[in-house]
């Protein structure tokens, strides 16, 4: 066996962001824009709002071009807000900022007020970009509107054209434009779209966006001052339904931003660390109702939603289950937020696009209670983004301009006023318009939804296996870059590979021992690059570890393809395999509740690969080696070399060769090569009953009938006395409810067809009963007399002698007989055996 132990002696997830790798993975802290133009327009004066120093146009008066001359500057007040001057445009001007390329927020505040013979208040103009239509026959509608913009700018400068209708004028009291860190609203993943028909496939490079709503779930109104991208978010109460079926909670301290998810670019703790959840005071388990919010859009486009979930009112992980709805469509069903930043109050945002542009002028949001979960009906949201996206035209904006084409050409009017003016009473900013974007992100399976990765890099000089199915389209990505580890790096760590820092060596090739500069210690797994079985397995590792980050698994720390090398590098597991702990290496019994808490933590690793709201990832290579345990015992799912995803994706590859590892194998994927996560649960099933009875899965050494592990447990299952051939250090020390709930969680998992097999989700909640019924001490309970253990009876246990051939229970023998080692006549043996050996000795 060569196990490979990955670990460190701090929290995994935490250590790879600061470690000396840091350099390969982004980390953002407190973002400061590149460019960040605040643009006073039409006052002499700088002036100051919200602690933000807007600068006056006069003075950077090089910003501004007008086709009709001359200027003419007014002031009719002596105060300098930014809302009491404007400038008037009676032809085509333009704005051009100098702007590094990338995304920016384009930010265009309007007040309108009369000056003179202008009643701004009716001015009807276009305002558009080089690349989009932003405004156009526009009338300001109320005082003190903010339009917010998110646009890619790919060249070095941003043009802002404000063109009048014709007859009209237009005007501007204020401009921001300012940098959004890059890489924020990406398509690696893409966005979900609503109504479950699968992805967004467009570019989101090329895609305007106007805020349309931006909201702080029960919580108040965050002003751009307390925002580090300049956002305004309001509170939500004004667009709920029902205001008395929701609550609000409010726990700003308790957010916890975890690396890989959402960041406090995303959306800040203040949005985060507030939500609105259905009221569901009375814990009425019965409850079903969902709490709507209700908003005012434009028709005739798609709107890009983005949810942002913090669970602040769990008291514990796996409790809060909901559903989402945009529209009366199911968004996203039975989310289970821990399960992707695995902590109570993890920052986590989710993504979708509506699926056609919209008919009516209403956007719904729902959430509800799960109706899968249904022990503590709840639901929450935390903060909530809707952003009009550009239509196929690139307009945002319905009207008929077509940029370039000025409809007030002929006008001569006075240009470029400069105006003052006393304002009204000051009204709560009304921001509408601009992007949102992830910070640096690496996103998860939760948005990531349907899309599996093949991400490129280069072997041998060329790049290999750069594509992506998103349904039907080919998309490359290269978000796993992030990893890339320099070969240099790998050297060091494992001092060239010292012979002496061998731990093992497997199929697809040796591992080391490393030590990274900053003392993390790592396992790094060095692949033969000759072998394109491990080409393949390399790509699926990296692919799945670097999308899937939970507690129960291993992480990946990055990947080397540097020199035609193939090096995986890992979070060293300081206690090596489950296998090494139950048979055949001299090491301490583990205790029965460690046994149950070991099961328990591949099984929920093992729940979050088969579920989440994504298609399944089944793991294929479920084994006790394959399950590792860092340094408190905690077990973590390893080796996705083989991993699919799945049903659907194999039914394409039926003749795939059957892999996996002999002993472990469901017949079933067997009899019909077609892989279902179900064949996990079966390799897990097998896994329990080793766990239970601390013996190889196959051990030819022994008597036909206990060859196979799986066969010969079963048989005593089925006689009901399967505490017979437990692990002898055991015996005395289970409860027998808790053996017999574990049993029969094992003998559910190894049924012989996979749909009559439970869900990873049952088996994982068997077994947190199997544990609390060890644990329980019931008064009076005859079962709660610790003397009362099995093991009492007089131990036939070692009674392996020429076991008894007769005792054939039927519906079992024929199945298990196709998977021990005589019966494989069938099957193209040599293929799968080598696979097997192969993958038994990684
Ligand atoms: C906003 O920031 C100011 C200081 O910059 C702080 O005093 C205030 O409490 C913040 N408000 C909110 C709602 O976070
Ligand atoms: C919640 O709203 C969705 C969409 O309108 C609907 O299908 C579902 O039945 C609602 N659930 C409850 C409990 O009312
Ligand atoms: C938005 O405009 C771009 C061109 O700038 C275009 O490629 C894209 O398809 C448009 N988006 C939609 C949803 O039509």
């Amino acid at each position: 066996m060569g196990p490979f132990f990955v670990g460190s002696k701090m929290g995994v997830e935490k250590f790879i962001f600061v470690s000396t790798i840091t350099c390969l993975i982004c980390i953002c802290h407190g973002f400061t824009p590149q460019d960040n133009y605040l643009i006073n327009c039409g006052s002499p004066a700088n002036s100051t709002l919200m602690d933000r120093v807007f600068m006056s146009d006069k003075l950077a008066s090089n910003l501004l071009t007008s086709s009709t001359k001359p200027e003419i500057l007014a002031s009719q007040s002596s105060s300098s807000d930014v809302y009491q001057t404007a400038r008037v445009f009676t032809g085509v001007a333009t704005y051009k900022f100098s702007v590094a390329r990338g995304r920016h927020w384009v930010r265009l505040h309007f007040n309108p007020f009369n000056y003179q013979s202008y009643q701004m208040g009716s001015a009807k103009f276009a305002v558009s970009t080089q690349t989009h239509v932003l405004l156009s026959e526009y009338t300001v509608n109320g005082s003190k509107v903010v339009k917010e913009y998110s646009l890619n700018v790919d060249t070095d400068d941003l043009v802002l054209t404000f063109t009048p209708s014709a007859t009209s004028f237009a005007f501007v009291n204020a401009i921001e434009v300012i940098s959004v860190p890059d890489s924020l609203i990406t398509s690696s993943p893409p966005p979900r779209l609503v109504g479950g028909s699968g992805m967004f496939q467009q570019s989101l490079s090329t895609q305007a966006f106007e805020t349309v709503h931006r909201l702080n779930m029960g919580g108040s109104l965050v002003t751009p001052n307390n925002d580090t991208l300049t956002r305004t978010w309001q509170p939500d109460s004004d667009f709920l339904l029902s205001k008395n079926l929701a609550n609000t909670v409010s726990k700003i301290l308790s957010v916890k931003f975890v690396p890989g998810f959402a960041t406090e670019e995303t959306a800040p703790s203040s949005v985060y660390g507030t939500c609105t959840e259905m009221n569901n005071s009375s814990g009425d388990p019965t409850s079903n109702f969902n709490v709507t919010w209700e908003f005012d859009v434009d028709p005739g486009f798609q709107y890009y939603l983005r949810f942002h979930f913090c669970d602040i009112v769990s008291l514990a992980l796996n409790q809060l289950y909901f559903n989402v709805y945009v529209d009366s469509m199911l968004a996203v069903m039975d989310v289970d937020l821990s399960t992707y930043v695995n902590t109570l109050a993890g920052a986590y945002n989710m993504d979708f696009v509506t699926p056609s542009p919209k008919g009516s002028n209403k956007i719904r949001v729902s959430v509800g209670p799960s109706n899968v979960h249904t022990d503590y009906p709840d639901g929450i949201v935390n903060g909530l983004e809707i952003m009009k996206m550009n239509n196929s035209r690139g307009q945002l904006s319905a009207g008929t301009f077509v940029p370039g084409s000025s409809s007030s050409g002929t006008k001569q009017k006075s240009v470029g006023l400069i105006v003052g003016a006393t304002v009204g009473p000051l009204l709560a900013l009304v921001l509408l318009g601009g992007g949102c974007f992830v910070l640096c992100k690496k996103r998860k399976r939760g948005q990531d939804g349907h899309s599996k990765t093949w991400m490129p890099f280069s072997i041998n000089g060329m790049s290999v296996g750069s594509k992506v199915s998103y349904g039907t389209t080919l998309t490359s990505i290269t978000t796993n870059a992030n990893y890339r580890i320099p070969f240099a790096t790998v050297k060091d760590a494992t001092n060239n590979f010292d012979e002496s820092r061998n731990i093992g060596v497997g199929g697809f090739g040796k591992v080391y021992k490393g030590e990274l500069n900053d003392g993390t210690k790592v396992a790094v797994k060095r692949g033969n690059p000759k072998s394109q079985q491990g080409l393949a397995e390399f790509r699926t590792e990296i692919e799945m570890l670097s999308q899937f980050r939970h507690r129960h698994l291993v992480s990946l720390i990055g990947y080397c393809d540097e020199n035609n090398e193939m090096i995986l590098v890992y979070e060293y597991m300081e206690n090596g395999t489950v296998k090494s702990h139950l048979y055949g290496s001299g090491l301490p019994s583990l205790t029965w509740k460690q046994r149950l808490e070991i099961c328990i933590g591949a099984a929920r690793g093992l729940h979050y690969l088969h579920t989440g709201d994504s298609k399944p990832v089944i793991h294929r290579d479920v084994k006790s080696a394959n399950i590792l345990l860092d340094e408190n015992f905690m077990a973590k799912v390893a080796d996705f070399g083989l991993s699919k995803t799945g049903p659907e994706l194999d039914q394409t590859h039926v003749s795939t060769a059957v892999k996996g590892s002999f002993g472990y194998l469901d017949p079933e994927y067997f009899r019909r090569q077609q892989l279902t996560e179900k064949s996990d649960v079966y390799s897990f099933g097998v896994v329990l009953f080793e766990v239970l009875c601390a013996r190889p899965v196959i051990d030819p050494t022994l008597p036909r009938e206990m060859v196979n592990l799986a066969e010969w447990a079963m048989k005593w299952q089925k006689k009901g006395q399967l505490d017979q051939i437990i692990d002898q250090s055991l015996r005395g020390n289970i409860r027998p409810d808790s053996l017999r709930k574990f049993a029969e969680t094992g003998e559910k998992c190894l049924a012989d067809y996979g749909v009559d097999r439970p869900s990873m989700g049952d088996v994982l909640w068997n077994l947190e009963y199997a544990l609390q019924l060890q644990e329980a001490v019931i008064d009076g309970e005859p079962e709660d007399n610790s003397t009362n253990m099995i093991g009492e009876l007089p131990p036939q246990i070692n009674n392996f002698s020429q076991g008894d051939t007769s005792v054939n229970v039927p519906g079992t023998t024929g199945r298990f007989e196709e998977s021990s080692i005589d019966d494989l006549s069938g099957v193209s043996m040599s293929k799968v055996f080598s696979q097997l050996v192969k993958s038994e000795g990684r």
